[in-house]
């Protein structure tokens, strides 16, 4: 009985660890920031206090919204600041607020003394600006991440093309919910997309943004099986594993927020 017992503890203590680093492979958080190209100004003291409330009313906001949001604070006045977060489509509640809450911090560490920053993350894409640019549809500056492994399916760039078309039609004209997730197979391997819009764009806005991103993909990362795409308006990446967790099918619960590190 105790040994049987203990040989439950055991297994359960192994499923929990392989959990744990299942959730740290899927973390490295941090994906990339837009700071080293604007320059390092001395900000106001007015600007600075506009900007650390917003950092700090969109972090709190971060748990209780559908995972989007914007705000500004001193609207029309020169030391106005406008702020912006967007959780991956399918990270919401405390998750969504973690990452939010981490890239408000970080991104006063790693873009000092700047009037606009974007900074990414896995699960959220953070942005301020002294520019009203909500709404409006940025597609540059972009960065494209091609993955290390080489491509042997001579199919995989025509096939990863019409995959990401197709999750293109579903973020917009199909739901509208400006992010689309789904596996597909190749041959007999699986591959993984995801397309996700800015939600303060509109549905044309997020189409035009994800086809631009979808266009640098054949000479960044053609010859690559996994690569990432993105620009401040949105972002597409395609992989050989699920990197992804949670559809509206699977209800696999996303790893404590704690685990997943920084
Ligand atoms: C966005 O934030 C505002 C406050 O700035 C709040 O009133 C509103 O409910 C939030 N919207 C969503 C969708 O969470
Ligand atoms: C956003 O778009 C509006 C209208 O096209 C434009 O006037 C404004 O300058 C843009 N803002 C930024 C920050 O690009
Ligand atoms: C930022 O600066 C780097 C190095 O100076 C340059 O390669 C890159 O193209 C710049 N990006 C933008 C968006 O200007
Ligand atoms: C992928 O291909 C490139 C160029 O042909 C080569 O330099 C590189 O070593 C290859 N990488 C792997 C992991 O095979
Ligand atoms: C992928 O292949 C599996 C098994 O071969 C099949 O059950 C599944 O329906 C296929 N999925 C798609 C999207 O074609």
């Amino acid at each position: 009985m105790a040994k049987k017992l203990i040989l439950i503890f055991i297994i359960r203590f192994i499923s929990i660890i392989s959990l744990f680093t299942k959730s740290i492979a899927q973390s490295p958080n941090y994906v990339g920031d837009d700071c080293h190209n604007s320059t390092e100004q001395s900000l106001t003291a007015t600007y600075k206090s506009n900007l650390n409330k917003v950092l700090s009313l969109l972090s709190s906001d971060a748990i209780v919204s559908k995972g989007y949001n914007h705000t500004s604070i001193g609207e029309n006045t020169i030391d106005a600041v406008y702020g912006l977060y967007d959780c991956r489509g399918d990270v919401t509640g405390s998750f969504c607020q973690f990452c939010v809450s981490t890239a408000a911090s970080d991104v006063l560490q790693r873009c000092p003394n700047r009037a606009s920053a974007v900074i990414w993350y896995n699960f959220c894409i953070f942005r301020y600006s002294n520019h009203n640019f909500f709404g409006n549809l940025t597609t540059s500056p972009s960065w494209q991440r091609p993955g290390s492994k080489n491509i042997t399916n001579p199919q995989e760039l025509d096939k990863a093309e019409d995959n990401m078309q197709s999750l293109i039609s579903e973020a917009t004209l199909e739901t509208n919910k400006m992010y689309a997730m789904g596996e597909f197979n190749l041959s007999i391997e699986k591959r993984y997309g995801l397309v996700q819009c800015s939600r303060d764009l509109n549905e044309k806005q997020c189409n035009q943004c994800l086809e631009a991103m979808l266009d640098k993909v054949p000479k960044c990362c053609g010859t690559k099986i996994g690569w990432q795409v993105l620009a401040p308006s949105c972002l597409m990446k395609y992989d050989d594993f699920m990197f992804y967790q949670l559809t509206s099918a699977t209800s696999a619960p996303l790893p404590n927020p704690g685990l997943y590190g920084r």
